[in-house]
């Protein structure tokens, strides 16, 4: 994998000097590329995925009308904000900008960080994008910003979302009782974590796994 001069010690690190992966360098994997999203991918297909409802059935972004506009102002905050890492997935088959994956906000006191992530092209679905993109800015995470803990929170029925996290080791550690509403259904809030150590042992035994 690819990436800039990141410092490993985030304690180190000023608020102001931390964001300096520059726009247009890629995290790599095998299926997908993320890059910093920009104002220019702020287009009618991002718009589209956060309007349709399967999208953003379990997203907060559906309690608001989205608009190009209010797009491109959260992109403006994520770009301003030294602490948020909102990357865009890209599917490495065609090279399309298919969903987005968020590291952040970044706590430099706690040395953790929340992820978050969909895929916005319904037709990308069940390839796995979602898992490796995770991964991917999890990773970068843990080896770059020198993190000690990624964490993730998912609606109880969202079982794609769960298994995604579940693919990268992230283990469950808690669950609030029907905290989420969903249309008409309360929905349980689970809450997963994944800490450095056990990246490393999960990444150590997933190249186990692979053929030499
Ligand atoms: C949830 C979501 C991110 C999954 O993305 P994806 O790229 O399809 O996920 P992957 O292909 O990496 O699949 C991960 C696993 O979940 C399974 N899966 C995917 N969608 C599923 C579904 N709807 N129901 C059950 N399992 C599902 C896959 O088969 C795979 O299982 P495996 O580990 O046994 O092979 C995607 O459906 C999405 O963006 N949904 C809308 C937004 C959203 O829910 N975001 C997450 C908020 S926490």
């Amino acid at each position: 994998m690819r990436h800039p001069q990141y410092r490993a010690n985030m304690s180190s690190l000023d608020a102001a000097s931390s964001k300096v992966m520059r726009l247009g360098e890629f995290l790599e994997g095998s299926r997908t590329r993320l890059r910093l999203v920009e104002l220019s991918d702020c287009g009618p297909r991002y718009l589209s995925w956060l309007r349709d409802p399967e999208v953003n059935r379990y997203l907060e972004t559906r309690w608001q009308l989205q608009t190009e506009e209010s797009i491109r102002s959260f992109v403006e905050a994520m770009q301003a904000d030294p602490w948020s890492y909102l990357f865009c997935i890209i599917d490495r088959q065609d090279g399309r900008h298919v969903g987005n994956v968020k590291l952040g906000p970044v706590s430099p006191r706690h040395l953790c960080a929340d992820v978050s992530y969909f895929i916005g092209e319904r037709s990308c679905w069940g390839r796995g994008l979602a898992s490796e993109a995770i991964g991917l800015a999890t990773d970068f995470g843990f080896r770059f910003l020198g993190l000690n803990r990624v964490q993730a929170g998912v609606y109880g029925s969202n079982l794609g979302s769960v298994k995604a996290l579940e693919r990268n080791g992230f283990r469950a550690e808690g669950c609030w009782r029907r905290q989420l509403r969903s249309g008409q259904e309360w929905e349980d809030h689970l809450w997963f974590g994944l800490l450095r150590e056990e990246w490393q042992a999960w990444q150590a035994a997933v190249r186990r796994l692979e053929p030499a």
